[in-house]
């Protein structure tokens, strides 16, 4: 039996005192939640003062990111031993966002300035490694964007970035990986993808871990889907067998609808 994972990705969001303020409230709210993984990735800037905040808590700690060097001169990275100062457990890797594939046209965004968010199934592979090699539990990233989708190739794309992913990957680390089905169009966007076609395509991930890493492996992979997760879909999404948790951008957000997910995980 799979222990349900929902993780909140603040992403661009969160003064220090903002962060302090929706933990504060998050942590009265899932005080009885104990069968269920919670996790929070703020802002790198919010990483520390969230930590302090969790220590009594069963909420853990996550980062949106990790650079795949441990230290040396790479302006402006964060590398695995930094999160784990700062408190970690967690790396999210392989986000849309990250990859510079936006479910909300960003017309100013041309292709020149999308390279700055540079990641591609290499680099990701990279970071999942440095996460495991750290001791980091991977929030590994996949998903198709909406034109992926409406020529057929959905199954496709996210087979191959799983298969990027596990690249040099063993068997009983890819047990411990966290896999996040995120449709890119369904970020930010109020489109959930409905939970049939959201179970089934997390039913590929499963299968290409198995493929690569074995049926042991694959049945303990936990498997998120995330995109427009709210209160009112998500128990829905959760109740079906091969999503075993959530991944939540704006819900996440407000303490109570976040507390909510978690209940309905439940
Ligand atoms: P939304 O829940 O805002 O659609 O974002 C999902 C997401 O990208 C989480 O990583």
């Amino acid at each position: 039996m799979r222990k349900p994972i929902i993780a909140g990705n603040w992403k661009l969001n969160g003064t220090i005192a903002e962060a302090q303020a929706l933990i504060a409230e998050l942590k009265a709210l899932v005080r009885d939640s104990n069968n269920v993984d919670i996790v929070v990735c703020p802002p790198f800037t919010a990483l520390s003062t969230v930590a302090s905040a969790v220590t009594s808590s069963s909420i853990q700690l996550g980062a949106q990111d990790i650079f795949f060097r441990q230290k040396g001169a790479y302006t402006g990275q964060i590398s695995g031993p930094m999160l784990l100062d700062c408190g970690c457990k967690y790396a999210i890797m392989g986000h849309s966002e990250r990859r510079g594939r936006f479910g909300v046209p960003e017309p100013d965004l041309t292709e020149e300035i999308l390279q700055v968010f540079g990641d591609n199934d290499k680099t990701v592979n990279l970071k999942l490694r440095a996460a495991l090699f750290n001791g980091l539990t991977p929030i590994c990233c996949v998903g198709e964007v909406l034109a992926e989708r409406e020529s057929g190739k959905t199954d496709a794309i996210v087979q191959a970035q799983v298969t990027g992913a596990l690249d040099g990957v063993s068997a009983d680390e890819a047990a411990t990986i966290v896999f996040a089905y995120e449709p890119v169009w369904a970020i930010g966007t109020g489109k959930v993808c409905a939970a049939d076609e959201a179970d089934r395509v997390c039913g590929i991930i499963r299968a290409t871990v198995a493929g690569l890493a074995g049926d042991t492996a694959a049945q303990a992979v936990r498997i998120q889907y995330g995109g427009s997760v709210k209160p009112d879909n998500a128990a829905d999404l959760l109740g079906r067998p091969n999503i075993d948790g959530a991944l939540v951008g704006g819900a996440s957000l407000k303490a109570s609808d976040f507390a909510a997910i978690v209940k309905a995980a439940e």
